[in-house]
């Protein structure tokens, strides 16, 4: 707390504030009963405000009617008490308590407001069921460790804020009922009652938008901005998140990289959150993907992936071999000298079958060779290349998985995260922030089989490094920043020519009608003088997650809504009234629900 609130008739001071120094004057504080204890004819009572803790004492003979209110005092009641700041006695000094060198003895009490029994302890730090905490949510906000997410939230924003505006950002908002922006995303869409058979679709960012500021000469642009995206819900991701949302004009990947190198060393230094000095590395999206399994590594531990095809070229083991003539790969990563049971070696199957490898092959490695029954399948010389490959020692636990490269690379990035978790792999206290970059442009969309086309990586307002006639192959301008093995953020240089914006749409399969109806406020605006631009987002809910050091975004949200999308608290979301529905024009093809379930 900076400063006092201004003294009223409820509370002069924060009670979490007051300390030693205060001993002898009177003051007023205000908040909740946390806790509540009668001792030998006294009543104590933590009272809690946002500040902290302070532990109110009611003597019987002094507080007259305070007393007995105190008495009656139940957790969660609020109450508002005058009375002096008196030091402990030294054996009754609680040094776990920022206040715990003092109490205040009460002088006067009025109580404000009474409390239901709460559903579960506020004053713990005890698990409790997610639906329920999220139906109470206003209860679940009082815990330390809501509190402590919220403030560090605070802390975040505030700061990337403060850096941004010493920059010279101007901090603008854009529309929510909107057009439909392509993040890869299914829209939230709002009919609109004055145009019936017409709706708005919730911004997947504001990505168009703040290109149009770059367009309009703003140059540089920032918002803390909602984000809505109708996907399948995991820990880190919620149907509705906050971005900082980043554009600036006449920049290049390295401007708009060593701004957020500015914006989150300044985030992680502000939370004492211990992420190595900028510059932070940068990685080629070929180079995480062969090394690590995926495009977002988490580099604190090793257990790296080889590709050991080459080296097992000829081998005698069929499953191999015919991947390998098969066009696949063979690739392998050293687990280090790992007993695991059987059934743990059978469990590792089943962490690779997720990604749609068939199996992980386990060999064991024994006095320079092979253990098992894979080894006579390969020669001595196969066997010690892939062994000087790998490092490997006698004990060691080898993995390999043969299969498409694709399907390779997640396996067995997957597998390498599910045994640094197995074995504790992470050391304690250690971040890492890296860059991701040399994104491909396009990647294959095979889920209408019928019709494989082609569709962005990034999205499709990414600038390409290169030749665009060769889709395949051709890189784009994006980046991403990790941090601990979590996509925090992403961004890119964007097109700024209607000749480059137009090919690309025709690559993604939009003829010049389509995207002119889609896009035609975008193609008009790069033909009035768009300058070269570029920019990120980050997202705020992951970040907060990561430096408060929670499993899931959910915790760090004020009101999320859980896995299924609904919100426990409001009871959204709901049908609505038939009539609501006739002045929109529409009809529900599906019976409401049941009330209640
Ligand atoms: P992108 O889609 O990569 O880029 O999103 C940027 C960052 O937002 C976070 N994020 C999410 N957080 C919580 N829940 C979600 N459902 C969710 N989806 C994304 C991630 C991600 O890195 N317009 C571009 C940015 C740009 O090009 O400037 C964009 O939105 O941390």
């Amino acid at each position: 707390m900076r400063e006092a609130p201004k003294g009223n008739r409820f509370r002069d001071t924060w009670g979490g504030t007051v300390r030693s120094e205060r001993a002898g004057q009177e003051i007023r504080v205000a908040g909740w009963v946390h806790r509540r204890r009668d001792h030998g004819g006294l009543v104590f009572i933590d009272l809690r405000d946002r500040s902290g803790i302070v532990q109110l004492v009611f003597h019987p003979e002094s507080a007259g009617g305070a007393f007995a209110l105190a008495e009656a005092l139940r957790p969660e009641h609020v109450v508002t008490v005058r009375g002096t700041v008196e030091l402990r006695e030294p054996a009754n000094i609680n040094p776990n308590l920022a206040t715990g060198e003092i109490e205040i003895a009460v002088l006067d009490a009025e109580a404000l407001a009474e409390s239901d029994t709460p559903p579960f302890a506020i004053d713990e730090d005890t698990p409790v069921d997610e639906t329920l905490r999220l139906r109470y949510r206003w209860l679940d906000l009082r815990r330390q460790g809501m509190l402590d997410a919220m403030l560090t939230r605070t802390l975040i924003v505030r700061t990337m804020r403060e850096v941004l505006d010493r920059r010279d950002f101007l901090e603008l908002e854009t529309p929510i009922l909107t057009r439909s922006t392509p993040e890869g995303a299914r829209d939230f869409l709002v009919p609109s009652r004055m145009n019936p058979g017409s709706l708005y679709a919730l911004p997947q960012s504001p990505q168009l938008f703040k290109q149009l500021f770059m367009m309009a000469g703003y140059e540089r642009y920032y918002q803390v901005a909602r984000c809505f995206r109708d996907e399948d819900l995991r820990a880190d991701r919620q149907p509705e998140f906050t971005q900082l949302d980043v554009e600036m004009a006449f920049v290049e990947e390295d401007d708009v990289i060593e701004l957020m190198e500015a914006v989150m060393g300044a985030v992680f230094a502000a939370t004492d959150f211990g992420v190595p000095p900028t510059p932070w590395p940068r990685l080629s999206y070929d180079e995480a993907v062969a090394r690590f399994g995926n495009d977002r590594p988490d580099t604190r531990f090793g257990l790296e992936i080889h590709d050991v095809g080459a080296l097992v070229d000829g081998c005698d083991f069929k499953v191999f071999q015919g991947v390998l003539d098969g066009g696949g790969v063979v690739r392998a990563l050293n687990a280090g000298p790992r007993e695991l049971s059987r059934s743990e070696l059978d469990g590792l199957n089943e962490v690779v079958q997720i990604h749609g490898a068939k199996a992980a092959a386990p060999i064991y490695v024994e006095n320079g060779g092979w253990a098992g029954n894979l080894a006579k399948f390969f020669t001595a010389e196969q066997i010690a290349a892939v062994n000087a490959e790998l490092e490997a020692k006698d004990g060691d636990l080898l993995l390999f998985v043969a299969d498409q490269a694709k399907v390779a690379a997640a396996s067995l990035g997957a597998l390498r995260l599910h045994l640094g978790e197995r074995f504790g792999l992470i050391p304690e206290g250690r971040h890492d922030a890296l860059w991701i970059t040399d994104f491909p442009m396009f990647e294959r969309d095979e889920s209408t089989p019928a019709r494989p086309r082609w569709a962005a990586l990034h999205h499709p307002f990414t600038a390409p490094r290169g030749d665009l006639d060769d889709p395949a192959n051709v890189l784009s301008r994006a980046y991403d920043l990790v941090l601990d093995g979590v996509e925090i953020g992403g961004g890119s240089i964007r097109i700024h020519t209607p000749e480059v914006q137009q090919a690309v749409f025709e690559h993604l399969g939009l003829d010049g009608e389509e995207a002119q109806e889609r896009f035609g406020f975008l193609l008009d605006a790069l033909r009035f003088g768009a300058p070269p631009h570029g920019g990120i987002a980050m997202g705020i809910d992951r970040v907060a997650a990561l430096i408060s050091g929670r499993d899931s975004i959910r915790d760090v949200i004020a009101f999320p809504k859980t896995a299924s999308g609904a919100d426990p608290l409001t009871g959204a979301p709901s049908p609505v009234d038939p009539a609501q529905l006739r002045e929109l024009g529409l009809r529900s093809a599906v019976e409401p629900p049941a009330a209640g379930s």
